[in-house]
């Protein structure tokens, strides 16, 4: 997997879009009734970026005690509206061991409560759950692109109590050196970490659920196993887990090169290879055998099990196609293949395949103003994405320095038999975790006693929740309604516990593009729905 390298530490917090640069104006007269909408959806932020609000009262926070007081984060710079219940910060992974600590936000949900927790991971490895946090699935977004916070009508937060997690060791705000050679060790730090965190706030007896997208399909395949086998449901009652776009099988190869020439040629009206590029891709695939591969593989039932399968450099259909990409489009992103330029401004600094931050803007997780907010640790610098390895082994399946099994081996089969509602889902518009090696590594696992799905997939998902985000712009458009439902944006399939989900027109972080649609994935793994 792509990491990004160090973002620059002089690009912390200088404060660019004060009010100076704001009331230069705009280049071009903004019509009365798109003017009168920006003042009114912006209208008490404009040059009063530093402002922030507070919670006022906090007498229905469910988790507010003398020991969770220390974590409390009352207020986010830039964030202009009531944050609610919000706990974030350290906690040890021994107790009494502040050399080796995970850093955690926990937002407790705004609807009914519910005795939950709701774990999510990113992936990398070494990339900070705070992407999530504050681009996927918070309560309060700062996407790519977007002036200021706003709140996430699509949020899990409405539906469970959520915890966001940076690890393992070495990643974003967690604290100590990496150490560990493998997925069962990382497993371990976590579900101590945990149970630390539950004690803390007073949590126990509560169903458990683990979620995560990318690598972190290894992370929460392996940390789920870790729960079952402590066999102590007073703190690791797992009853679900989902994995977006997630490195579940042999990811390099099977996920990520073998159905990467017939995913670009389908979408190539929005890529524009020319005609040798497509050929020179085509060669590739049909010399590696990746043609043969899917035609013998990628059917319902299972054929039979996969060969093992290993990246080689000749048979590097990905790393041509970004070549190519890339210069007929300096913006395409593998994250989300739709995306044209301008290269946006990312808060965190990592919008494309490129890490990019415009002269003089802050990372905000580098902010020392966010950081004090969020009791995090000031001894080190955030990055999206860790500079040095998580894993300190050498090789592994995946070539990470992480020596476990791929999760579809066993843990995976383990996690779905235990609590027969796991969900993995792959976004249609994935350049690096593609929708057809999601389903081949599927097709090589044995779960419930038998080997992959025996039907192709093929039930619709319809999107019927209408649009709450935009939904006041389109009515100020006279547009009211407009933005309703959204009808078929993906494919369903369930067998012997295990849904999988495929999501069109969504790219890699599936809650930041189709939230709609992952909204639907919770409440199924929550078990508050059946069917998607
Ligand atoms: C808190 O109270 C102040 C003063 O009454 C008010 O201006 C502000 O809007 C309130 N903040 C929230 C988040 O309700
Ligand atoms: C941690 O330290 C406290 C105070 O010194 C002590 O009471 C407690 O037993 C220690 N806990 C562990 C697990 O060592
Ligand atoms: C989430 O909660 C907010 C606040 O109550 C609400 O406005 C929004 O409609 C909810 N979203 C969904 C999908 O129910
Ligand atoms: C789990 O623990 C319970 C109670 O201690 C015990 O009865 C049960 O056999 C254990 N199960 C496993 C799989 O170890
Ligand atoms: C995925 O595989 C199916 C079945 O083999 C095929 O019809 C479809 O075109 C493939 N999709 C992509 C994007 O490669
Ligand atoms: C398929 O599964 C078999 C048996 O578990 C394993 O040996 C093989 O490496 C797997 N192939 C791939 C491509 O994952
Ligand atoms: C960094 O700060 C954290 C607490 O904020 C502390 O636990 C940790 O030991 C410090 N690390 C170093 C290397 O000083
Ligand atoms: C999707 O749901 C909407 C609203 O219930 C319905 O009108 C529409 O016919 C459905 N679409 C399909 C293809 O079933």
């Amino acid at each position: 997997m792509l990491i990004q390298s160090l973002i620059s530490a002089t690009l912390v917090a200088t404060g660019l879009l004060a009010e100076g640069v704001l009331a230069g104006g705009y280049h071009v007269p903004i019509p009365a009734k798109a003017q009168k909408r920006y003042e009114n959806h912006y209208g008490a932020m404009l040059g009063k970026r530093a402002s922030v609000a507070h919670t006022n009262s906090t007498k229905d926070f469910r988790y507010l005690t003398k020991k969770t007081k220390p974590y409390r984060v009352e207020s986010l710079p830039d964030v202009n509206f009531d944050i609610g219940e919000m706990y974030s910060g350290l906690v040890p992974i021994n107790s009494n061991d502040t050399s080796r600590q995970l850093f955690f936000i926990f937002q407790p949900t705004i609807g009914e409560p519910v005795d939950e927790v709701t774990i999510w991971l990113n992936g990398g490895p070494g990339c900070s759950s705070m992407e999530a946090f504050i681009q996927e699935n918070g309560r309060f977004l700062w996407q790519p692109g977007t002036y200021l916070p706003t709140e996430n009508p699509y949020s899990w937060v409405n539906l469970t109590n959520m915890l966001w997690v940076d690890q393992p060791i070495g990643t974003g705000f967690s604290v100590g050196t990496p150490t560990a050679t493998s997925e069962e060790e990382i497993a371990q730090d976590f579900i101590k970490f945990f149970k630390n965190f539950q004690k803390l706030f007073g949590i126990k007896k509560y169903k458990i659920y683990v979620t995560g997208e990318s690598y972190a399909g290894r992370y929460v395949s392996y940390i789920s196993d870790a729960m079952i086998n402590a066999n102590d449901t007073d703190y690791y009652d797992l009853k679900g887990a989902l994995i977006y776009d997630g490195v579940i099988g042999a990811f390099d190869s099977v996920q990520m090169q073998v159905p990467a020439y017939p995913l670009l040629a389908e979408n190539n009206n929005m890529l524009n290879f020319n005609s040798e590029q497509l050929a020179e891709l085509e060669k590739i695939h049909t010399s590696c055998g990746f043609d043969k591969y899917i035609d013998k593989y990628l059917t319902f039932p299972a054929s039979g099990l996969q060969p093992p399968m290993k990246y080689t450099e000749e048979c590097d259909v990905f790393d041509t196609a970004l070549e190519y990409a890339l210069a007929i489009n300096p913006c395409w992103n593998i994250y989300e293949i739709n995306q044209v330029c301008p290269l946006q401004w990312d808060i965190l600094g990592f919008p494309t395949v490129l890490d990019y931050m415009p002269a003089g803007a802050p990372v905000y997780f580098q902010r020392k103003d966010v950081v004090k907010a969020l009791h995090a640790p000031r001894n080190l610098t955030w990055t999206e994405c860790s500079v040095n390895p998580v894993f300190v082994g050498s090789g592994g399946p995946q070539g990470e320095g992480d020596l476990s099994a791929d999760p579809i081996q066993s843990v995976l089969p383990k996690v779905i038999e235990h609590t027969n509602r796991v969900l993995v889902s792959n976004g249609d518009y994935d350049f690096i975790i593609m929708t057809n090696g999601t389903l081949l590594s599927i097709q090589n696992m044995t779960w419930n006693g038998h080997l992959g799905f025996t039907k192709r997939p093929s039930t619709p998902i319809n999107i019927t929740l209408v649009d709450l985000e935009y939904a006041d712009v389109f009515a100020e458009n006279g547009m009211a309604g407009v933005d309703g439902g959204q009808g078929i944006m993906g494919i369903q399939h369930y067998e012997r516990g295990l849904m999988y989900a495929e999501t069109y027109q969504s790219g890699h972080m599936q809650p930041e593009y189709q939230p709609r649609s992952s909204y639907r994935h919770l409440e199924w793994v929550l078990g508050r729905t059946e069917e998607l």
